[in-house]
């Protein structure tokens, strides 16, 4: 939006009064900075946003065809990044902390509102919905960034030092079958570099496989989580249990990679934090949509739960802000449940059928 243009604003509001009143301080106060589309039904309002061209949308609540929080979740679901302010009579502290929480720019009471406060609102709206979204470009563009890397440093891993690797172990048995000319600290020396390179080709393989699991994309998820989570069993000593639905099949390969992903990262936090000596990773496939649930019965997360944002919350890496994001950007949702029971991590993302 430049400065020059006027500010679009899509108004959801069944009250024709109110509707005037609206126009009549954002338009016709408003010295061409404002233009107000009305929309007078959830319905017409989620036609006209999705049509496009709005900077801002301001939400009444009780609509003729939905009421309360359901409104704003509906009008959230299609507004994609315009930002929406709650402009409604409901006076209530719940609803207005639930809409927040959900991503409401602002909640507005009716007749607590006036030309300076709505117009201030709006253009605060604006901008921090703008700064949102260059964060989030932000944190998807390195998330992919981290992605490319991982995948760049197992393939170099795999089809570099490991092939050199596996030409010293030829070169070592040529030499083995020389041994009878060597003397004894020759051969001592000889028998433990050929351990060595073992041990080393064995590293490099665990290391490629924990960056990026060079099958992911050739065999799909369910081809290599098996092998990944019992790696992972063997490694760490934490006893796993998978459970993933012959129907699984093949899925997007950006949601493929983000399940992977949420998997690693939260067995990956489960041998570092939470001291369990089991888990659980469940997969669920359902209609358009895919579900994971990392399950352990360790310690739980010390404080708050991540993401709540409160005082004393969980001092958050990079592992969860991740996970979150990598759903966010995929229109999915990350549910955590902690407490000293264990913790479950729980991924959900709507897909679109693909052609097997
Ligand atoms: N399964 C778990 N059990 C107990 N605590 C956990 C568990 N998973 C996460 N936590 C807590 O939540 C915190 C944040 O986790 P997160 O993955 O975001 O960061 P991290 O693992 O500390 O660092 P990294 O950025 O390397 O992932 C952890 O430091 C830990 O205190
Ligand atoms: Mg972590």
């Amino acid at each position: 939006m430049s400065t020059a243009e006027a500010t679009r604003v899509l108004l959801v509001e069944d009250n024709a009064g109110f509707v005037y009143l609206v126009r009549d301080l954002l338009v016709r106060k408003g010295h061409g900075r404002f233009t107000v589309d009305a929309a007078g039904s959830l319905a017409e309002a989620l036609s006209a946003i999705r049509a496009g061209g709005f900077d801002v949308v301001l939400l009444d609540l009780g609509l003729p065809d939905s009421r309360r929080i359901e409104t704003f979740s509906r009008m959230r679901a299609a507004a994609g990044d315009t930002p929406i302010v709650i402009l409604t009579v409901l006076n209530d502290d719940e609803v207005a902390h639930e809409a927040m929480k959900a991503g409401a720019q602002d909640y507005l009471v009716k007749d607590q509102v006036d030309e300076s406060l709505l117009k201030r609102s709006i253009t605060y709206a604006i901008e921090r919905a703008a700064n949102q979204k260059a964060l989030h470009d932000m944190s998807a563009r390195l998330l992919q960034l981290q992605d490319e890397e991982r995948r760049r440093l197992a393939r170099e891993l795999h089809d570099g030092t490991a092939q050199d690797l596996a030409a010293l172990s030829m070169n070592l048995s040529v030499l083995r079958r020389h041994m009878d000319a060597l003397g004894a600290d020759g051969r001592a020396a000889l028998a433990d570099s050929v351990v060595c390179a073992e041990r080393c080709a064995s590293e490099l393989k665990t290391m490629s496989h924990l960056l990026y699991p060079p099958l992911l994309e050739e065999m799909g998820l369910a081809g290599v989580v098996k092998e990944y989570v019992d790696g992972f069993a063997d490694r760490s000593g934490i006893a796993v249990e998978l459970d993933v639905p012959a129907d699984l099949g093949r899925l997007p390969p950006e949601t493929e990679t983000a399940l992977f992903r949420v998997m690693q990262e939260s067995l990956a936090n489960i041998l570092r934090h939470s001291g369990s000596s089991t888990a659980a990773v469940r997969f669920t496939r359902g209609a358009g949509e895919i579900g994971l649930e990392v399950n352990d019965k360790g310690r739980g997360m010390p404080g708050e739960l991540p993401g709540s944002g409160g005082p004393g919350g969980v001092l958050l890496g990079i592992g969860i802000r991740g996970m979150r994001e990598r759903m966010r950007q995929l229109g999915g949702r990350l549910d955590i449940a902690s407490g000293p029971g264990g913790t479950t991590v729980k991924a959900v993302l709507p897909f679109m059928e693909i052609e097997q």
